[in-house]
Protein backbone atom coordinates (compact mmCIF):
# COMPACT_ATOMS: atom_id res chain seq x y z
CA UNK A 1 0.00 0.00 0.00
CA UNK A 2 2.70 2.28 0.85
CA UNK A 3 4.82 1.19 -1.99
CA UNK A 4 1.96 1.95 -4.63
CA UNK A 5 0.58 4.93 -2.80
CA UNK A 6 3.59 6.24 -1.79
CA UNK A 7 1.91 7.66 1.49
CA UNK A 8 0.05 5.84 3.89
CA UNK A 9 -3.93 6.18 3.72
CA UNK A 10 -5.68 6.33 7.37
CA UNK A 11 -8.91 8.23 8.09
CA UNK A 12 -8.42 10.81 9.95
CA UNK A 13 -11.06 12.44 12.51
CA UNK A 14 -12.26 15.79 11.00
CA UNK A 15 -12.57 17.20 14.52
CA UNK A 16 -8.77 17.00 14.94
CA UNK A 17 -6.83 19.85 16.00
CA UNK A 18 -4.07 18.66 12.93
CA UNK A 19 -1.53 21.76 13.68
CA UNK A 20 -1.75 20.85 17.50
CA UNK A 21 -1.28 17.23 17.11
CA UNK A 22 2.01 17.30 14.47
CA UNK A 23 3.58 20.00 17.00
CA UNK A 24 2.88 17.62 19.60
CA UNK A 25 4.25 14.89 17.53
CA UNK A 26 7.23 16.44 16.71
CA UNK A 27 8.37 16.93 20.59
CA UNK A 28 7.61 13.52 21.12
CA UNK A 29 9.70 11.82 18.86
CA UNK A 30 12.72 14.83 18.90
CA UNK A 31 11.47 15.63 15.06
CA UNK A 32 12.65 18.44 13.13
CA UNK A 33 10.15 19.49 10.17
CA UNK A 34 12.29 20.90 7.56
CA UNK A 35 10.24 22.88 4.55
CA UNK A 36 11.00 24.29 1.03
CA UNK A 37 9.87 27.68 -0.02
CA UNK A 38 7.44 25.92 -2.57
CA UNK A 39 5.55 23.97 -0.29
CA UNK A 40 2.22 25.34 0.75
CA UNK A 41 1.61 28.09 3.00
CA UNK A 42 0.46 26.22 6.10
CA UNK A 43 3.28 23.65 5.48
CA UNK A 44 5.95 26.31 5.62
CA UNK A 45 4.57 28.23 9.01
CA UNK A 46 4.82 24.65 10.88
CA UNK A 47 7.66 24.01 10.07
CA UNK A 48 11.42 24.62 12.45
CA UNK A 49 12.77 25.68 9.37
CA UNK A 50 11.73 27.29 5.96
CA UNK A 51 14.54 27.63 3.04
CA UNK A 52 16.14 27.23 -0.21
CA UNK A 53 17.82 23.98 -1.32
CA UNK A 54 21.24 25.26 0.46
CA UNK A 55 19.61 26.23 3.69
CA UNK A 56 17.79 23.32 3.69
CA UNK A 57 20.73 21.03 3.39
CA UNK A 58 22.36 22.91 5.78
CA UNK A 59 19.67 23.09 8.25
CA UNK A 60 20.01 18.90 7.48
CA UNK A 61 23.68 19.36 8.53
CA UNK A 62 23.36 20.75 11.27
CA UNK A 63 20.37 19.79 13.19
CA UNK A 64 20.35 18.01 17.06
CA UNK A 65 16.92 16.20 15.90
CA UNK A 66 16.98 12.01 16.30
CA UNK A 67 14.42 12.46 13.04
CA UNK A 68 14.15 14.88 10.30
CA UNK A 69 10.83 15.38 8.24
CA UNK A 70 11.12 16.72 4.80
CA UNK A 71 8.45 19.23 3.42
CA UNK A 72 9.83 18.99 0.07
CA UNK A 73 10.75 16.72 -2.56
CA UNK A 74 12.64 13.13 -2.88
CA UNK A 75 16.10 14.26 -3.58
CA UNK A 76 15.99 16.98 -0.72
CA UNK A 77 15.23 14.04 1.74
CA UNK A 78 18.03 12.02 0.24
CA UNK A 79 20.55 14.56 0.39
CA UNK A 80 19.38 14.94 4.18
CA UNK A 81 19.96 11.10 4.86
CA UNK A 82 23.33 11.07 3.22
CA UNK A 83 24.50 14.34 5.03
CA UNK A 84 23.11 12.52 8.43
CA UNK A 85 22.89 8.73 8.06
CA UNK A 86 22.09 8.36 11.54
CA UNK A 87 19.21 10.27 11.50
CA UNK A 88 15.80 8.51 10.65
CA UNK A 89 14.33 10.94 7.46
CA UNK A 90 11.02 10.93 6.68
CA UNK A 91 8.92 12.27 3.90
CA UNK A 92 5.26 12.90 3.90
CA UNK A 93 4.50 11.56 0.58
CA UNK A 94 7.62 9.10 -1.01
CA UNK A 95 5.85 10.14 -4.94
CA UNK A 96 7.09 13.54 -4.34
CA UNK A 97 9.94 13.28 -7.36
CA UNK A 98 11.42 15.94 -8.70
CA UNK A 99 11.04 16.48 -13.33
CA UNK A 100 14.81 17.87 -13.06
CA UNK A 101 16.21 14.59 -10.65
CA UNK A 102 14.14 12.22 -13.54
CA UNK A 103 15.42 13.90 -16.07
CA UNK A 104 18.72 12.54 -15.45
CA UNK A 105 18.90 8.65 -15.12
CA UNK A 106 21.83 7.27 -13.65
CA UNK A 107 22.74 4.68 -16.78
CA UNK A 108 21.91 6.98 -19.15
CA UNK A 109 24.29 9.72 -17.41
CA UNK A 110 27.31 7.23 -16.69
CA UNK A 111 27.01 6.91 -20.62
CA UNK A 112 27.01 10.64 -21.02
CA UNK A 113 30.02 11.18 -18.79
CA UNK A 114 31.84 8.52 -20.39
CA UNK A 115 31.95 10.71 -23.31
CA UNK A 116 33.62 13.75 -21.98
CA UNK A 117 37.20 11.81 -19.64
CA UNK A 118 38.96 14.75 -18.77
CA UNK A 119 36.03 16.68 -17.52
CA UNK A 120 35.03 17.09 -13.47
CA UNK A 121 31.20 17.31 -13.05
CA UNK A 122 29.22 19.45 -10.83
CA UNK A 123 25.75 18.25 -10.04
CA UNK A 124 23.21 20.83 -9.39
CA UNK A 125 21.38 19.43 -5.96
CA UNK A 126 17.85 18.32 -7.94
CA UNK A 127 19.30 14.91 -8.83
CA UNK A 128 19.21 11.65 -7.28
CA UNK A 129 21.40 10.43 -5.54
CA UNK A 130 22.76 8.07 -8.10
CA UNK A 131 23.69 10.82 -9.90
CA UNK A 132 25.34 12.55 -7.04
CA UNK A 133 27.77 9.72 -6.49
CA UNK A 134 29.19 10.03 -10.08
CA UNK A 135 29.92 13.96 -9.55
CA UNK A 136 33.02 15.87 -8.61
CA UNK A 137 30.66 18.50 -6.17
CA UNK A 138 27.21 19.66 -5.94
CA UNK A 139 26.13 22.80 -6.10
CA UNK A 140 22.27 24.63 -5.63
CA UNK A 141 21.01 27.56 -7.45
CA UNK A 142 22.57 30.02 -4.50
CA UNK A 143 25.90 28.95 -4.73
CA UNK A 144 26.18 27.58 -8.41
CA UNK A 145 28.50 30.28 -9.61
CA UNK A 146 30.88 29.70 -6.51
CA UNK A 147 30.93 26.47 -7.09
CA UNK A 148 31.91 26.40 -10.52
CA UNK A 149 34.54 29.16 -9.79
CA UNK A 150 36.04 26.82 -7.42
CA UNK A 151 37.50 24.68 -10.41
CA UNK A 152 40.65 26.90 -12.06
CA UNK A 153 39.83 28.34 -15.58
CA UNK A 154 41.42 25.44 -17.55
CA UNK A 155 39.17 22.59 -15.99
CA UNK A 156 37.00 21.02 -18.44
CA UNK A 157 33.40 20.56 -16.81
CA UNK A 158 29.82 18.86 -17.28
CA UNK A 159 27.36 20.11 -15.50
CA UNK A 160 23.94 18.33 -14.74
CA UNK A 161 20.80 17.99 -14.73
CA UNK A 162 19.42 21.22 -15.20
CA UNK A 163 20.44 23.10 -18.81
CA UNK A 164 18.63 26.13 -18.02
CA UNK A 165 21.04 26.95 -14.64
CA UNK A 166 24.18 25.70 -16.57
CA UNK A 167 23.24 28.12 -19.48
CA UNK A 168 22.95 30.64 -17.16
CA UNK A 169 26.11 29.80 -15.44
CA UNK A 170 28.18 29.83 -18.65
CA UNK A 171 26.58 33.43 -19.32
CA UNK A 172 27.61 35.21 -16.12
CA UNK A 173 30.89 32.98 -15.79
CA UNK A 174 32.25 32.95 -19.37
CA UNK A 175 32.59 28.69 -19.04
CA UNK A 176 31.92 26.28 -21.64
CA UNK A 177 30.69 23.70 -19.56
CA UNK A 178 28.80 20.83 -21.18
CA UNK A 179 25.28 20.20 -20.48
CA UNK A 180 23.11 17.54 -19.53
CA UNK A 181 19.94 17.93 -21.39
CA UNK A 182 17.21 18.29 -18.27
CA UNK A 183 14.77 20.80 -17.21
CA UNK A 184 12.12 22.02 -14.50
CA UNK A 185 8.73 21.38 -16.02
CA UNK A 186 7.49 24.20 -13.46
CA UNK A 187 10.31 26.75 -14.79
CA UNK A 188 10.33 26.05 -18.54
CA UNK A 189 6.35 27.15 -18.95
CA UNK A 190 6.10 30.71 -18.85
CA UNK A 191 5.58 32.64 -22.00
CA UNK A 192 7.46 35.76 -22.79
CA UNK A 193 5.11 37.25 -24.32
CA UNK A 194 2.77 37.03 -22.08
CA UNK A 195 5.04 38.22 -19.66
CA UNK A 196 5.83 41.61 -21.98
CA UNK A 197 2.26 42.23 -21.76
CA UNK A 198 1.80 41.64 -18.59
CA UNK A 199 4.62 43.86 -17.32
CA UNK A 200 2.88 46.64 -20.03
CA UNK A 201 -0.20 46.23 -17.87
CA UNK A 202 1.75 46.89 -14.94
CA UNK A 203 4.83 49.78 -15.90
CA UNK A 204 5.53 50.06 -11.91
CA UNK A 205 6.52 46.40 -11.41
CA UNK A 206 9.73 44.84 -11.67
CA UNK A 207 10.21 41.00 -13.19
CA UNK A 208 12.35 38.72 -11.30
CA UNK A 209 12.77 34.96 -12.12
CA UNK A 210 14.73 31.89 -11.01
CA UNK A 211 17.71 30.63 -12.84
CA UNK A 212 15.78 27.21 -14.05
CA UNK A 213 14.01 29.69 -16.25
CA UNK A 214 14.77 29.50 -20.10
CA UNK A 215 17.53 32.10 -21.35
CA UNK A 216 14.72 34.48 -23.31
CA UNK A 217 12.79 34.92 -19.82
CA UNK A 218 16.14 35.52 -17.73
CA UNK A 219 17.10 38.09 -20.54
CA UNK A 220 13.66 40.00 -19.15
CA UNK A 221 14.72 39.17 -15.56
CA UNK A 222 15.79 42.89 -12.94
CA UNK A 223 16.95 39.84 -10.73
CA UNK A 224 18.36 36.39 -10.85
CA UNK A 225 18.49 34.32 -7.96
CA UNK A 226 17.57 30.97 -5.97
CA UNK A 227 14.31 31.21 -3.89
CA UNK A 228 16.21 32.90 -1.05
CA UNK A 229 17.71 35.76 -3.25
CA UNK A 230 14.77 36.30 -4.22
CA UNK A 231 12.86 36.75 -1.31
CA UNK A 232 15.81 38.98 0.10
CA UNK A 233 15.66 41.01 -3.11
CA UNK A 234 11.89 41.94 -2.72
CA UNK A 235 12.24 42.48 1.03
CA UNK A 236 15.47 45.04 -0.04
CA UNK A 237 14.05 46.80 -2.77
CA UNK A 238 11.82 49.94 -2.90
CA UNK A 239 9.63 48.88 -5.59
CA UNK A 240 5.70 47.93 -4.65
CA UNK A 241 5.44 45.58 -7.14
CA UNK A 242 6.86 42.30 -8.62
CA UNK A 243 5.77 39.75 -11.74
CA UNK A 244 7.43 36.13 -9.99
CA UNK A 245 8.74 33.78 -12.63
CA UNK A 246 9.36 30.48 -9.76
CA UNK A 247 6.80 27.91 -8.25
CA UNK A 248 4.02 30.06 -6.24
CA UNK A 249 4.54 28.63 -2.88
CA UNK A 250 7.40 31.53 -2.44
CA UNK A 251 4.78 34.12 -2.69
CA UNK A 252 3.74 32.76 0.89
CA UNK A 253 6.98 33.94 2.38
CA UNK A 254 7.04 37.05 0.04
CA UNK A 255 3.64 37.87 1.30
CA UNK A 256 4.75 37.34 4.97
CA UNK A 257 7.66 39.65 4.48
CA UNK A 258 6.17 42.34 2.72
CA UNK A 259 2.03 43.00 3.37
CA UNK A 260 2.09 46.03 1.53
CA UNK A 261 3.77 44.91 -1.95
CA UNK A 262 1.81 42.90 -4.13
CA UNK A 263 2.94 39.34 -6.26
CA UNK A 264 1.62 38.76 -9.04
CA UNK A 265 2.85 34.77 -10.46
CA UNK A 266 4.24 34.70 -13.99
CA UNK A 267 2.16 33.76 -16.46
CA UNK A 268 2.39 30.53 -18.14
CA UNK A 269 2.06 29.42 -21.84
CA UNK A 270 -1.05 27.63 -20.93
CA UNK A 271 -3.17 30.01 -19.13
CA UNK A 272 -5.93 26.86 -18.24
CA UNK A 273 -3.52 25.26 -15.66
CA UNK A 274 -1.61 25.59 -12.18
CA UNK A 275 1.72 25.75 -13.92
CA UNK A 276 3.19 27.45 -11.05
CA UNK A 277 2.75 25.53 -8.48
CA UNK A 278 5.26 22.72 -8.63
CA UNK A 279 3.03 18.95 -8.68
CA UNK A 280 5.56 16.90 -6.89
CA UNK A 281 5.80 20.04 -3.73
CA UNK A 282 1.91 20.08 -3.44
CA UNK A 283 1.73 16.28 -3.13
CA UNK A 284 2.94 17.06 0.43
CA UNK A 285 0.07 17.96 2.87
CA UNK A 286 -0.75 18.72 6.43
CA UNK A 287 -2.68 15.34 7.12
CA UNK A 288 0.05 13.34 5.10
CA UNK A 289 2.33 15.21 7.74
CA UNK A 290 0.23 14.03 10.73
CA UNK A 291 0.15 10.63 8.84
CA UNK A 292 4.08 10.85 8.25
CA UNK A 293 5.34 11.92 11.81
CA UNK A 294 2.95 9.57 13.60
CA UNK A 295 4.29 6.21 12.47
CA UNK A 296 7.58 7.68 11.24
CA UNK A 297 6.79 6.55 7.50
CA UNK A 298 7.48 6.54 4.89
CA UNK A 299 10.88 6.42 5.63
CA UNK A 300 14.02 7.60 2.70
CA UNK A 301 16.34 5.17 3.17
CA UNK A 302 19.92 4.54 0.66
CA UNK A 303 22.41 1.53 0.50
CA UNK A 304 25.92 2.74 2.67
CA UNK A 305 27.88 2.69 -0.76
CA UNK A 306 25.19 5.35 -2.12
CA UNK A 307 25.83 7.74 1.00
CA UNK A 308 29.46 6.91 0.95
CA UNK A 309 29.71 7.92 -2.17
CA UNK A 310 27.16 10.69 -2.71
CA UNK A 311 28.41 12.30 0.77
CA UNK A 312 31.94 13.48 -0.82
CA UNK A 313 30.39 15.79 -3.82
CA UNK A 314 27.77 17.34 -1.18
CA UNK A 315 30.58 17.71 1.53
CA UNK A 316 32.72 19.76 -0.74
CA UNK A 317 29.67 22.00 -1.76
CA UNK A 318 28.92 22.79 2.11
CA UNK A 319 32.51 23.36 3.04
CA UNK A 320 32.67 26.03 0.00
CA UNK A 321 29.43 27.49 1.24
CA UNK A 322 30.52 27.68 4.89
P1 LIG B 1 16.32 26.73 -4.79
O1 LIG B 1 15.77 26.05 -3.58
O2 LIG B 1 17.80 26.59 -4.86
O3 LIG B 1 15.87 28.14 -4.92
O4 LIG B 1 15.77 25.93 -6.07
C1 LIG B 1 14.44 25.81 -6.35
C2 LIG B 1 13.99 24.45 -6.69
O5 LIG B 1 13.60 24.14 -7.75
C3 LIG B 1 13.96 23.45 -5.66
O6 LIG B 1 13.40 22.34 -6.17
FE1 LIG C 1 11.85 19.85 -9.28
FE2 LIG C 1 10.98 21.97 -10.59
FE3 LIG C 1 9.51 20.94 -8.64
FE4 LIG C 1 11.81 22.24 -8.07
S1 LIG C 1 9.97 23.10 -8.96
S2 LIG C 1 11.10 20.28 -7.22
S3 LIG C 1 13.05 21.66 -9.85
S4 LIG C 1 10.04 19.93 -10.57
Amino acid sequence: MLEDKGFIEEAIDPKMKLVEEINRLKKEKNAVILSHFYAEGELQDIADYVGDSLGLAQAAAQTKAEMIVFVGVHFMAETAKIINPSKKVILPDLKASCSLAESAPADKFAEFKAKYPDHKVVTYINATAALKTMSDIVCTSANAKQIVESFPKDQKLIFAPDKNLGNYINSITGREMVLWDGACMVHEQYSVEKIIELMDEHPDAEFIAHPECEKPVLLLAKHIGSTTSLLKYVQKSDKKKFVVATESGILHQMTKACPDKIFIPAPSADSTCACNDCSYMKLNNLQKLYICLKHEQPEVTLSNEIIEKARIPIQRMLEISK
